[in-house]
C-alpha cells in the first residue's frame, strides 16, 4: 500500500513522539503509577510485534436520531448508506439513522517490536457509520468528528488532532477503567473537558433479557471495524477482534440499556437521551493508523461474515 509522503511524515512523527514519551515515562515509571486498570492484557502484541495493538474495554451504544438531522450534522459530500445499516437492522425505525456512541478505555496500547507502550487512556465521542466516503454506494466508513481524550495522555490528543479530530482534552470518572459499577447496581462512566464544558456521561444497567436489546452484536462488530475518519485527510484501520477470550464465556459482550447525556460536538448544546441499548464489551485491536481513505474503498472488515477474523498463519482461534 503506497503511503503519500505527508501522510509517512505523520507517522514518522508519531512514532518519534511515542519513542519520547516511552522514555521519558521510563525515567519516571514508579511515580505515574497512579491507578490500576481491571482490563485484561493486550495479548494480539506478541502475534503482531510489528504492528499498534491494544485492548479497549467499551460502552458502545446506538443512538437513533432522525435523517434529516444526521444529513444535516454529516457533511454533504459523504452520502449515507441507509440500504447498508437496513441489511443489518430491518426493523430500525423509518426515517431514522444509528449514531454510536463509544466511551472506551484504551489499555496496554504497544508496538512490541519497537518496545513502545503507551500509557492508558480514556476517550469518548459520537460515531456516524455506515457513510459513503469513497463515493461506490458500497463501502462504510465512520466518521468521528469529535473526541474527549484523557489530558494526561498527550500522544492520544495528538495521535487523534492528526487525523483533523476536534479534541476536547478531558478528565474521567473512574480514572483508569471503562466504566465503574454504582450502588445501585448500574455502569457509569463520566468524561469531562478541562478547558470547556463539554461532557459525557452515561449510565447503563445490564438488561436481563437479550430478546429486550434491539441490536445484534453483528451491528457492534461491523460499526467498530469500519474504517474511521474526521477531517478525510487519512483513515483509520482499527481491526476489533469479537472472537478472543476477552469477549466469549464469562466475558461475553453484556447488553445494556440506560441513558446518555452530552454536551458534545457536532451536537449543539446539551441533550440528554433515555432508553438507549448499547452493548459493554473488551476487545483485542489491531490498529493500522493514518491510511490513505481511498485504500480502503471495498473494505469490508478482515474477512468472515462481518466477524474479524484474521487470516493466514496468525489465527487468533488460540487466544
Ligand atoms: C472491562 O472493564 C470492566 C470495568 O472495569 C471490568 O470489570 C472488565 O473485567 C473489563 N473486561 C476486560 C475483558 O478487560
Ligand atoms: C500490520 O502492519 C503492516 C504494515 O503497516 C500492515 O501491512 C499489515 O496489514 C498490518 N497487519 C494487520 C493484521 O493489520
Ligand atoms: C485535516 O487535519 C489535519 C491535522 O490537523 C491537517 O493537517 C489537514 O490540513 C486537515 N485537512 C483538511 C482538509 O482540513
Ligand atoms: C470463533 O472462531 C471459531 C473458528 O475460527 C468458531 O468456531 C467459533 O464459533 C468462533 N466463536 C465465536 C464466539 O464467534
Ligand atoms: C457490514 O455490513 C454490510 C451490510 O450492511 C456488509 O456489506 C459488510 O460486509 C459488513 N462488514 C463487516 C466487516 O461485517
Amino acid at each position: 500500500m503506497a503511503l503519500q509522503p505527508s501522510l509517512l511524515h505523520v507517522s514518522a512523527l508519531v512514532l518519534f513522539v511515542l519513542f519520547s514519551s516511552f522514555l521519558s515515562h521510563g525515567q519516571s515509571a514508579a511515580t505515574s503509577c497512579v491507578c490500576v486498570s481491571h482490563d485484561h492484557d493486550n495479548k494480539l502484541a506478541e502475534k503482531f510485534p510489528n504492528n499498534a495493538t491494544g485492548v479497549l474495554n467499551a460502552t458502545l451504544a446506538i443512538i437513533p436520531i432522525p435523517l434529516e438531522t444526521a444529513r444535516r450534522l454529516i457533511p454533504a459530500q459523504y452520502g449515507i448508506l441507509e440500504r447498508a445499516y437496513r441489511a443489518l437492522l430491518p426493523d430500525f425505525p423509518q426515517g431514522m439513522y444509528p449514531v454510536m456512541m463509544q466511551a472506551a478505555h484504551d489499555h496496554d496500547v504497544q508496538l512490541r517490536a519497537y518496545g513502545i507502550t503507551l500509557e492508558d487512556f480514556s476517550r469518548a465521542g459520537f460515531e456516524f457509520p455506515f457513510l459513503d466516503l469513497s463515493g461506490d454506494g458500497y463501502s462504510s466508513f465512520r466518521w468521528a468528528p469529535a473526541q474527549l481524550i484523557s489530558a494526561t495522555n498527550d500522544i492520544a490528543v495528538e495521535g487523534s488532532r492528526a487525523y483533523g479530530t476536534i479534541v476536547s482534552p478531558a478528565k474521567y470518572e473512574p480514572l483508569c477503567d471503562a466504566y465503574k459499577r454504582l450502588p445501585n447496581g448500574n455502569t457509569y462512566f463520566r468524561a469531562s473537558s478541562v478547558a470547556s464544558s463539554e461532557f459525557v456521561e452515561l449510565e447503563m444497567a445490564r438488561v436481563s433479557f437479550p430478546k429486550f436489546n434491539p441490536y445484534p452484536l453483528e451491528l457492534f462488530k461491523n460499526i467498530t471495524n469500519q474504517p474511521t475518519f474526521a477531517n478525510a485527510t487519512s483513515c483509520d484501520n482499527m481491526i476489533r477482534l469479537f472472537n478472543t477470550t476477552m469477549s466469549v464465556g464469562e466475558h461475553a459482550p453484556v447488553p445494556v440499556r440506560g441513558r446518555i447525556k452530552a454536551h458534545a460536538l457536532p451536537f449543539e448544546g446539551e441533550t440528554k437521551w433515555t432508553d438507549i441499548y448499547g452493548v459493554q464489551v473488551a476487545t483485542p485491536f489491531i490498529e493500522n493508523n493514518y491510511l490513505e481513505c481511498e485504500s480502503m474503498r471495498g473494505y469490508s472488515g478482515t474477512g468472515g461474515p462481518g466477524d474479524s477474523y484474521i487470516p493466514g498463519p496468525q489465527s487468533n482461534d488460540a487466544l
